[in-house]
């Protein structure tokens, strides 16, 4: 028999914060968001969860599963014990229940333009041709879902509400990278400043965390270094128009 341990927080309707047990029915595979839908349609009509694909693709439902930030639809029940603890994800204001407010992890994410500024006009067919060697400089970072797992489990994410954080920071990597790409000395500029990769203290949550396998803490790394260049750069041309 499992048990669900949900938080429960209603700031609206004067409910104060607190943990509500819910039994569960055995169900095998059932997933954490199964067992939030089997509680709002049998057990609690007023519980609030967020999700949409179901299939590990939107990247709505993480959330703060015994002391991991996961998905709901993709962990099961089954292999994480009799009592299962679920909470929203951190850093983050609580609108109700599991429903977080992410405007603010989006207006870091804003901040970073995560669009092509392309390097040249399309060409008449409208497609920015992209060779398999220049795609596969990317294809470890094109995945993020947007979930907010590494955000949450960012501590200094918590410590500074205007660090970008490790979403934005693996999307601006995204971009400098990719070769069709014709701002990347704008966006180095973007993220080499104290409320971006030099604020990174390379704890590595954001890694251990990801549902898609990426390495935010890996393309952060990449753009210091990257940025460090940059600086340099900038600072001997500064020296030289000076002098
Ligand atoms: S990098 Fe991973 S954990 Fe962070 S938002 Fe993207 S998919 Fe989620
Ligand atoms: S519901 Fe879309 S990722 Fe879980």
């Amino acid at each position: 028999m499992a048990y669900l341990k949900i938080f429960r927080y209603d700031p609206s309707g004067g409910v104060e914060p607190h943990f509500q047990r819910y039994e569960l029915p055995p169900e095998k595979g059932m997933t954490i968001l199964e067992a939030l839908f089997w509680i709002l349609e049998n057990e609690d009509s007023s519980l609030a969860f967020r999700c949409s694909c179901r299939e590990a693709v939107c990247g709505s439902c993480a959330v703060h599963i015994n002391g991991e930030y996961r998905l709901a639809c993709k962990t099961q029940v089954d292999p994480l014990g009799e009592e299962i603890t679920v909470r929203p994800l951190t850093h983050l204001p609580i609108l109700k229940d599991l429903v977080v407010d992410m405007k603010p992890f989006f207006d870091q994410y804003e901040k970073i333009k995560p669009y092509l500024i392309p390097r040249e006009e399309p060409p008449e067919s409208k497609e920015h041709y992209q060779s398999v060697k220049d795609r596969k400089k990317i294809d470890s970072l094109v995945d993020c879902i947007l979930c907010g797992a590494c955000y949450g489990s960012c501590p200094v994410a918590m410590g500074d509400p205007d660090y970008l954080g490790p979403h934005a920071l693996l999307k601006a990597l995204r971009f400098v990278q990719d070769s069709r790409d014709g701002a990347k000395t704008e966006r180095l500029a973007m993220v080499a400043t104290e409320h971006g990769v030099f604020r990174c203290h390379t704890i590595f949550n954001c890694q251990k965390v990801c549902p898609k396998d990426l390495d935010p803490t890996g393309a952060i790394a990449k753009l210091k270094m990257k940025s460090v260049g940059f600086k340099i750069k900038s600072m001997f041309g500064f020296a030289r128009s000076a002098g």
